[in-house]
């Protein structure tokens, strides 16, 4: 029995991690949830946005399910998700994106992995204002050693599933040093992986790329903000945020989250699409050696998908997110 630190989150979180466990306790996956707050939850309840218990649990468990936190745009506290991310050092974020059969877009052939370094760069949030509040600088930190190992974690990656190619996202024309430094590093480790093929990309060129030809790409190496963005281009073009899961992993803990953030606009009214959580949770059971279980589940997933009148909205479809969890379930 594996056991997962859960975090609903806030939002639509709550809703669609229900969902994870209806199902994992359909199939029979074989994991215990220790469930806990974070965000602003955590803070009515506990006076912490990170409450110690939570901390604990992770490092006990060492894996983390996580649904959407919010953050405040433009003032109150830090991000929690990028906090974690910085304390337990998960350095690398990793997010699929693939065609899915049924799910009308533009594309068939998506099948692009995007691994974004996920604890420095300009997303970090160090930031300060001159003396008068007229001026803001950000800081766009990248150091050799956060470089490299989220670059040797996409080459190890593309060996160990057979993938092709490595591209490395970058903008070394403008920011010579820092984007430089990535890109430097990138094609040093790509010479202890001759058998991946590795190509550079300016961010900009790479957007334009990725949505006339996205079937050209494979796996895509990027510093934190531009990996960032470039995830939701991609997400778009596999069928939206309500299908593309993610995990962020260091050297011993990893916590698995969708995409897309906590949809405020639709929270509370049963209408959000689990899928993307749900294929997180999957990437997380693979984690756990649970592979058999997650290609069930999978198949299930896939099969309601293609039936658009059983999906939810985002997708076509008229179901909550409710009757499309036992959709999924029924097809077990
Ligand atoms: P968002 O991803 O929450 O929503 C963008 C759009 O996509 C909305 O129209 C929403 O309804 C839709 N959407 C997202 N997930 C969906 C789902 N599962 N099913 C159906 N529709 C879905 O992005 P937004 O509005 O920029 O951010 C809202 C909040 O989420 C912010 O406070 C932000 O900081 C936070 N956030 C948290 C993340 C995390 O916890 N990892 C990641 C991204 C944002």
């Amino acid at each position: 029995m594996s056991v997962v630190t859960l975090i609903p989150g806030d939002g639509i979180g709550p809703e669609i991690t229900q969902s994870i466990k209806d199902i994992f306790a359909a199939a029979g996956a074989d994991v215990q949830w220790d469930e806990q707050l974070a965000g602003q939850v955590a803070l009515d309840k506990y006076g912490e946005l990170i409450p110690q218990t939570l901390v604990e649990s992770l490092k006990q468990h060492k894996v983390g399910l996580k649904g959407p936190i919010s953050t405040p745009i433009g003032k109150g506290f830090k991000s929690i998700n990028v906090s974690l991310r910085q304390m337990f050092n998960l350095y690398a974020n990793i997010r699929p994106g693939k065609s899915i059969k049924g799910v009308e877009t533009p594309f068939t052939d998506v099948d692009v992995v995007i691994f974004r370094e996920n604890t420095e760069g300009l997303y970090s949030g160090l930031e300060i204002w001159d003396e008068k509040n007229q001026i803001a600088d950000a800081l766009n930190r990248i150091s050799y050693k956060g470089s490299e190992r989220l670059l040797r974690a996409a080459f190890e990656y593309a060996r160990k599933h057979g993938r092709k190619k490595v591209t490395i996202v970058h903008k070394a024309n403008i920011l010579k040093l820092s984007s430089g430094l990535f890109l430097k590093v990138g094609l040093e480790v790509a010479k202890e992986y001759p058998d991946i093929e590795c190509e550079e990309r300016i961010v900009d060129n790479m957007c334009m790329q990725l949505v006339r030809n996205p079937g050209m790409y494979d796996i895509l190496a990027s510093t934190n903000l531009f990996g960032d963005i470039l995830s939701d281009l991609v997400a778009g073009l596999v069928g939206g945020l309500g299908v593309t899961p993610g995990a962020n992993i260091g050297d011993d803990l990893a916590i698995f989250e969708a995409v897309h953030g906590s949809a405020p606009d639709i929270a509370g009214q049963n209408k959000a699409n689990p899928t993307a959580m749900l294929k997180s949770a999957l990437m997380m059971l693979h984690h756990l050696g649970q592979g058999n279980v997650a290609d069930r589940i999978e198949k299930a997933l896939h099969d309601t998908l293609a039936i658009k009148e059983e999906c939810t909205g985002d997708m076509g479809g008229r179901c909550s997110t409710t009757t499309f969890t036992q959709n999924v379930i029924n097809k077990l």
